[in-house]
């Protein structure tokens, strides 16, 4: 079978590659003429463990190509994947244009029948916008059938988790574009992977309800963390003992600086703006990003209290990225800490595995330091931010002797409060009572 995907940003990339690895021929178009050349080199534009090794498999097994022309792309595919942005609006809503701009591509050159599918997540409606685009735009009326196969992946495990999903979700309106798609996903078929074959709209609701329940679940902790630090109580343990109740889990319910990344600040916003435009707030939605973004305000909060006053101190940020294993910094609560804290008047030492340099091009006032010691030296205080595994086994001694004052702040809850204290550390953590240096 032939395929294409039209975009090649994170979710498009991660997809043609993953296909190609499934024995399927793809052509990953893009109308960045830079891009595509770098990608045909076998150059990927981000960093996502396992992703470069894929691509030069694909580029050298012939199974994978790129390419800036939309009609190549059209061409040859039974399926078009379509795998562009979807950049929020003012109002929250979700930019369709870039969609519609692939939908009217799509039209001009399609000859026979193609199943077109969207794998990025678009508001509920955005299949029949591309179905009435297409048809408009048709010159003469070709068959064709809209999927939409929302992608789970998150970033820094994107291959894991397409090759081993929890689910497939096919939101489709033909038995034939059905039989295609699981054709295509076979290999997910043979692992057994449940498939879940819905109409259009359905399957794009189970992406958005998804990803709000997930960012509910992780508001929720922090939350109850903020409540565990007034009553003395430890919110690791509340945890534990609320995720081993099976209709609960154990999954995304580590209290933090609140949630980040490229979904769920987007998508709880565009879930609200749906549920505004149909007249019915979505109220709990709503609730999960409003306390995110107190959650930020809370950990500068804690940081000034931990310090003193943060002005003309020297603060060492570690871990910048929104989560470890990737150099996204989008909507990464570390660059709005590190905005808050510079306008506070501290200085902020920074360091990340790989996201260090962007950071510091966004907010040029970030001291770049090459690891975390040098992060440290002569710091007030040492904050980590995002959990690298390499922050999570800090060498105290060396630590205290380049610091002014042995005092973390483990936003991530990595260490034992009693490990950190005994190296002669204050700690102070998220949801869990601090502890002075012994
Ligand atoms: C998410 C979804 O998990 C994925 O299914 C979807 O396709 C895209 O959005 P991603 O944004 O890559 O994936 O990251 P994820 O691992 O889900 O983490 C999101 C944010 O939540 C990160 O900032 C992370 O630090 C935070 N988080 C996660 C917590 O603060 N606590 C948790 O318990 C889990």
């Amino acid at each position: 079978m032939h395929i294409s995907v039209i975009g090649t940003g994170y979710v498009g990339l991660v997809t043609g590659a993953c296909f190609a690895e499934f024995g399927v021929n793809v052509t990953c178009m893009d109308n960045d003429a830079k891009r595509i050349a770098r990608l045909e080199k076998g150059d990927v534009p981000f960093y996502e463990p396992g992703i470069t090794e894929l691509v030069a498999k694909g580029l050298k097994e012939n199974r994978l190509s790129f390419t800036t022309d939309i009609a190549k792309a059209v061409d040859k595919a039974l399926v078009i994947f379509i795998a562009v942005g979807t950049p929020p609006k003012e109002d929250g809503s979700a930019d369709l244009s870039f969609v519609e701009e692939v939908g009217r591509g799509i039209a001009r050159y399609m000859t026979g029948y193609k199943v077109i599918v969207t794998k990025s997540t678009v508001p509920v409606g955005t299949g029949e916008a591309i179905r009435a685009v297409i048809k408009k735009t048709q010159q003469e009326p070709i068959r064709f059938d809209i999927v939409s196969n929302p992608e789970f992946l998150r970033e820094g495990s994107a291959i894991e988790d397409f090759m081993r999903p929890n689910r497939v979700v096919i939101g489709a309106d033909s038995d034939q574009a059905v039989a295609i798609m699981k054709d295509l996903y076979r290999p997910l078929y043979l692992i057994e992977t449940p498939f879940v074959v819905t109409d259009v709209p359905t399957a794009e609701l189970i992406k958005y309800a998804s990803n709000a329940f997930l960012a509910t679940k992780i508001s929720f902790i922090n939350e109850i963390a903020n409540l565990c630090e007034k009553v003395g109580a430890n919110v690791q343990m509340v945890a534990k003992g609320m995720g081993l109740d099976h209709r609960i889990g154990s999954k995304f319910l580590h209290a933090g600086p609140g949630f980040g990344g490229s979904c769920f600040p987007k998508d709880l916003a565009a879930l609200i703006q749906t549920g505004e435009r149909n007249g019915l707030p979505m109220q709990i939605a709503s609730a999960a990003s409003r306390v995110n973004q107190n959650q930020l305000r809370q950990m500068v909060k804690k940081i000034r209290e931990a310090t003193g006053d943060v002005a003309g101190k020297t603060l060492a940020m570690l871990g910048l990225s929104f989560k470890p294993n990737t150099n996204d910094l989008r909507e990464a609560p570390a660059l709005a800490l590190g905005q808050e804290l510079l306008a506070a008047g501290a200085a902020v030492r920074v360091y990340d595995p790989a996201a260090l340099e962007e950071a510091c091009r966004a907010l040029p006032k970030l001291q770049a330091c090459r690891d975390a010691y040098h992060a440290a030296e002569g710091a007030d205080a040492l904050i980590i931010v995002t959990e690298w595994n390499q922050f999570r086994n800090l060498d105290f001694e060396r630590l205290k002797s380049v610091m002014r004052r042995p005092l973390l702040l483990d936003l991530r809850n990595v260490y034992d409060p009693q490990r950190v204290a005994a190296a002669g550390f204050r700690h102070v953590s998220v949801g869990r009572p601090p502890l002075d240096p012994q």
